[in-house]
Parts: structure tokens; sequence; C-alpha cells
């Protein structure tokens, strides 16, 4: 039986004008652990980032998402370096959640804009129709990302996320890929 692109296990290799973005592997909770380990403000704006942050929780926040369905993928630099993720999984009722973020010394360079791009243009070759998103509270660096990528805001949700404190409330975003130009 054939199983839906959405389904399979990420094998694909993508690329934008700056970063080449290939399938997360758990060595790759080393480059966590570096960039995000001591950046608990980052951390509480990520809903299921473990805090702290050792090899070993990012090792299994990893696992979780490089299975069949999930799409996330490592950015690196023109040099190699690992400078952050970006991707999308978990679809619930169909709808994949994208999430991503970028360590403090690459922030501020356009990366999330940017591999955000060519991950959205991959979902929509998968033949994903519509995304959603969510910010925490004051996350404006975020909001702004997910505007330049098309989103749209929907207004508040409440969610239960134990590893930021239980029941909080976001603001959830939703991009219509079928209203994208190719
Ligand atoms: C959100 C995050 C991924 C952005 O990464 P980045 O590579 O710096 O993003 P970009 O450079 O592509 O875009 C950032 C935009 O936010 C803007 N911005 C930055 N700080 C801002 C602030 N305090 N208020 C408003 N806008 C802000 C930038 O000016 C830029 O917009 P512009 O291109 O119109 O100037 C990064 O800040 C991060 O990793 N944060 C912690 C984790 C996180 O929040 N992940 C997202 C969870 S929903």
């Amino acid at each position: 039986m054939r199983v839906p692109l959405l389904f399979a296990t990420n094998a694909a290799v993508l690329r934008s004008p700056r970063l080449e973005m290939r399938p997360l592997v758990p060595d790759d909770a080393r480059h966590f652990a570096d960039l995000l380990g001591a950046d608990p403000a980052a951390i509480a704006m990520l809903s299921h980032m473990p805090d702290p942050l050792t090899v070993e929780a990012a090792r299994e926040w990893i696992e979780l998402r490089t299975g069949p369905g999930g799409h996330v993928f490592a950015l690196r630099d023109a040099s190699g370096t690992f400078v952050g993720t970006s991707g999308f999984g978990g679809p619930r009722d169909g709808i994949p959640g994208f999430g991503y973020w970028i360590g403090a010394a690459y922030r501020g360079n356009g990366y999330a804009t940017e591999a955000g791009d060519a991950i959205v243009a991959h979902a929509r070759r998968l033949g994903v129709k519509r995304m959603v998103a969510e910010t925490f509270p004051g996350n404006a660096p975020s909001e702004r990302v997910l505007v330049k990528l098309g989103f749209r805001a929907e207004g508040p949700v409440i969610r239960n996320y134990p590893l930021r404190g239980g029941w909080r409330q976001l603001t959830l975003h939703v991009l219509e890929l079928r209203d994208l130009v190719a």
C-alpha cells in the first residue's frame, strides 16, 4: 500500500540561497544543548522543549519528531554551521503544526523566514493544504516570521502544555497553502 507522503519518513534535503536543510538526526541533540540549553527565554517560547535542555532530553525531543509524519529539519549555513531547526508534523485532524527556533547568535539574519519559505513549499509539494502555528504571548519575532510566511492570526487558543506550566493561552496562526502562488 502506498504511504501518503505526509506520513512517510522524512528524507528530503532542501536548499535555499543561504541554508541547507536536512532531516534532524539524534546526534543533533548536542547542538540543541549548545544553542538553546542556556537560553531559557527561548525555551519558554517552545511548547514541547524540555528545560533543562540536556543532550539526553534533546535526543528524546528529536526522536519523537523524526518518525513517520515528522518533517523537522536541521538548518545549516554556508559554512556548515548548525543554526537552528524548522519543520512541521504531528497532524491534528490532518493539519500539521509548524515550529522553529534559531540559536541566539544567528537570529536577526532572516534565517527563520528563509527556511520557513522552503519548508512551506516542501509541505505544499507533499499535499499539505493548511498548516497551523502557535505563539506564546510576547513572541513578536515569531509573529513577524509567521506574517512574512503568509500565516494569518486567528485569535486565542487555550492549550495544555505541561512543560510550559499547564493550561496557557496562545495565538493560533493559520496558513492556507492553496492560496499561495506557486
Ligand atoms: C522566532 C525566531 C525563530 C526568529 O528567528 P530569526 O531568524 O531571527 O527570524 P527572521 O530574521 O527571519 O525574522 C525575524 C523578524 O522579527 C523581527 N523582530 C525581531 N525582534 C522583534 C521584536 N522585538 N518586535 C517585533 N519584531 C521583531 C525582525 O525585525 C524580523 O522582521 P523583519 O524581517 O520584518 O525585519 C527566533 O527569535 C527564535 O528562535 N526565538 C526563540 C524560539 C521561538 O520563539 N520559536 C518560535 C516559536 S512559535
